[in-house]
């Protein structure tokens, strides 16, 4: 029987993205800081002789060659070009299409088991080009920590050293498609610059993080979505923003005890669910 490795595959956020521009290919060019924290599915994987199985426990999550798991394996064959056989389990923990990245994450971790259990020797760059070439944040979650992002998001450059941060997530109970943001996205020629942000991190700063984080689709995700936009906007004061294209709302807080406090008294409004999360480590 051959054994049965795993691991953790941690969700994102994104502390800030930008939009450059639209490209010719229909996508769009990016700047994003984007950091993993501790919310995570866990991913198995076996070898078998023949085939690919995907077994999940989320009810709503396809298994079939459109899984981002199964694409994974898919690419990885290309590249290698032999078969990869082998039986995958996704347990959900991350919220599926809450802008957390929970799909990608997961195509992440099955190419690095699938490096370990074939032993491939691949390096952490050939599996992100391979992850580009069936998704935009799948490269991130190769080596996962906290990274610059840029192209369609495909283009990692690690920022090392960035302290440990806390945070409480409002997972509101919208689902909202990532196309349909980017879609309805106006481009003025105006661009925000990064540096401050990463900066802040750099220096552990939560309040530079809560000044400067920034997200360009927060303003067409909340014209498309008005209970998204009155979730904002009821928590202001504290500095929410918008992970990716939604609809995950996260509050950087400055330690895990505040976000506790802030849990407790912030009432969830129906469907919705409060997490605290902090800086992933691997
Ligand atoms: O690459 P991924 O499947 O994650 O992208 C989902 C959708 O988000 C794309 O089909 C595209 O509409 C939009 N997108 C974009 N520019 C990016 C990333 C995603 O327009 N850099």
């Amino acid at each position: 029987m051959e054994p049965t490795l795993s691991e953790f595959a941690f969700a994102k956020l994104n502390l800030f993205l930008e939009v450059i521009g639209k490209r010719p290919d229909g996508y769009h060019d990016l700047e994003t800081v984007m950091h993993e924290i501790d919310l995570a599915d866990r991913v198995t994987l076996r070898r078998r002789d023949e085939g690919v199985i995907l077994r999940t426990d989320a009810p709503d999550l396809g298994n079939g060659e459109d899984n981002l798991a199964v694409r994974a394996v898919r690419a990885l064959e290309r590249h290698v070009g032999h078969s990869l056989p082998c039986e995958i389990g996704l347990e959900k923990r991350i919220p599926v299409g809450g802008g957390l990245g929970g799909g990608s994450s997961d195509a992440a971790t099955v190419m690095r088991l699938l490096n370990r259990a074939f032993g491939l020797r691949l390096t952490d760059g050939t599996l992100e080009a391979v992850a580009g070439t069936f998704g935009s944040d799948i490269a991130f979650f190769i080596r996962g920590g906290t990274a610059l992002c840029r192209g369609r998001g495909e283009i990692v450059e690690p920022l090392p050293g960035i302290p440990r941060l806390s945070f409480l997530l409002v997972l509101p109970e919208v689902h909202v498609p990532t196309p349909m943001v980017f879609k309805s996205l106006r481009l003025t020629g105006e661009i925000v610059e990064g540096y401050d942000l990463r900066r802040s991190l750099s220096l552990g700063s939560v309040a530079g993080l809560r000044r400067h984080a920034f997200n360009r689709l927060e303003g067409p995700a909340r014209s498309l979505f008005p209970v998204l936009d009155a979730r904002l906007s009821g928590l202001s004061p504290h500095r929410a923003r918008l992970s990716g294209s939604g609809s995950t709302i996260f509050i950087p807080c400055v330690d895990d005890d505040e976000a506790q406090r802030l849990k407790s008294t912030l009432e969830a409004s129906a469907g919705e669910r409060l997490v605290v999360a902090a800086s992933a480590s691997r």
